[in-house]
């Protein structure tokens, strides 16, 4: 049966073999080793996370399955092929071509997706392509790194979330173990259950822009939702963890995540960047918007040195905070 877990696991298996053997030994894969090397991802990296390479035809990867006894409807279930109609007839060709193939794990560091990266810039296709959802793949529940990630999470109790696979990749290097990727998607509840079963913490780590200061309050709601402390690291302009790893070093990081404020001050400072908090008008925008971060709090004992946080750098009372707290609903973002 194309449904069938089992073979979707061992299919997965087999595909996530084949990519890393063409970007380990094949003649096809030299162009990919130069772009590794650019990149500064050396061989030892590329076994630890069986990064691979999706060579440039249509049927790379679907002729060999085939050969292997997998059908066209097992390889359409797996994501790894995509339908196509040419002239009335039912055909399939390979969904990832020309691309730096990450392979994606559930927990127990089974593969169940992937995300393929472009080499030439030049080429007018998204930067990535990822695995569709499947049976086996459900974006918000999947973590990349997870796998590997947990035990040292387990150990400091916190996990620190980075946007892509390379930061991961690049912070593992440099000895930063309890770091995963969300992949560029939004955190969901899913993924604050699966990381609450671990941690106590989550620190963020994302892009400076506007566009990763939305993400981190959403984030930060979705977590403090349930029961996690969130702590926000901005980033220097233009770097991602990978870049300044590379550029600065780890511990210019490192230092980053153990300064970096929790979420109500975050937001504070965010706010106090982007407009007036003096007026009258800002100041009731930022305290609408504390207020709404803080009630997604469910626990009392940790609502009270919010409110004393945000009481004391508003200087409004916290009876005041707790009154209009008392008022107001949660928003989703
Ligand atoms: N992403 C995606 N599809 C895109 C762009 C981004 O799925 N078209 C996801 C990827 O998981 C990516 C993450 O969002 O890793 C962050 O995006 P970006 O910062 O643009 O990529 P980097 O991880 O920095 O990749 P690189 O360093 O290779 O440019
Ligand atoms: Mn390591
Ligand atoms: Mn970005
Ligand atoms: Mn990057
Ligand atoms: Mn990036």
């Amino acid at each position: 049966k194309s449904g069938n877990k089992d073979v979707l696991f061992k299919l997965h298996t087999d595909a996530a073999a084949f990519y890393h053997r063409i970007l380990t030994d094949s003649p096809d894969g030299e162009e990919a080793r130069r772009y590794m090397e650019e990149r500064d991802l050396p061989m030892e990296i590329i076994r630890e996370w069986q990064i691979g390479y999706a060579p440039q035809g249509w049927e790379e990867l679907r002729s060999r399955a085939k050969k292997k006894g997998y059908t066209d409807e097992q390889l359409e279930a797996a994501g790894l092929v995509v339908p196509s109609d040419r002239n009335g007839k039912k055909s399939f060709y390979d969904r990832f071509r020309s691309r730096v193939m990450f392979p994606i794990c559930d927990q127990m560091g089974r593969v169940i997706g992937f995300s393929g990266r472009i080499m030439n810039k030049a080429e007018k296709t998204a930067k990535y392509v990822n695995s569709p959802e499947t049976l086996l793949f459900k974006k918000n529940r999947v973590l990349f790194g997870f796998d590997k990630a947990r035990k040292p999470i387990v150990e400091s109790r916190q996990a620190i979330v980075v946007e892509g696979q390379i930061d991961a990749i690049r912070c593992h290097q440099a000895g930063l173990d309890n770091v995963v990727a969300s992949q560029g998607t939004a955190l969901t509840d899913n993924h604050a259950k699966m990381i609450k079963r671990y941690a106590d913490e989550v620190v963020l780590v994302l892009d400076a822009d506007a566009a990763g200061v939305k993400a981190a309050l959403a984030s930060s709601e979705i977590f403090i939702a349930n029961e996690l402390s969130v702590r926000v690291v901005t980033l220097p302009e233009k770097e991602d963890p990978d870049s300044l790893i590379k550029n600065s070093g780890r511990d210019v990081l490192i230092k980053l995540v153990e300064e970096a404020p929790g979420a109500l001050d975050f937001l504070i400072d965010a706010f106090q960047r982007s407009e007036n908090i003096k007026t009258e008008a800002g100041r009731m925008r930022v305290v609408k918007a504390v207020l709404n971060l803080i009630s997604h709090c469910p626990s009392a004992a940790r609502r009270d040195p919010m409110i004393r946080g945000a009481s004391d750098r508003l200087n409004i009372s916290p009876l005041a905070l707790n009154q209009d707290l008392g008022r107001i609903k949660p928003q989703q973002r």
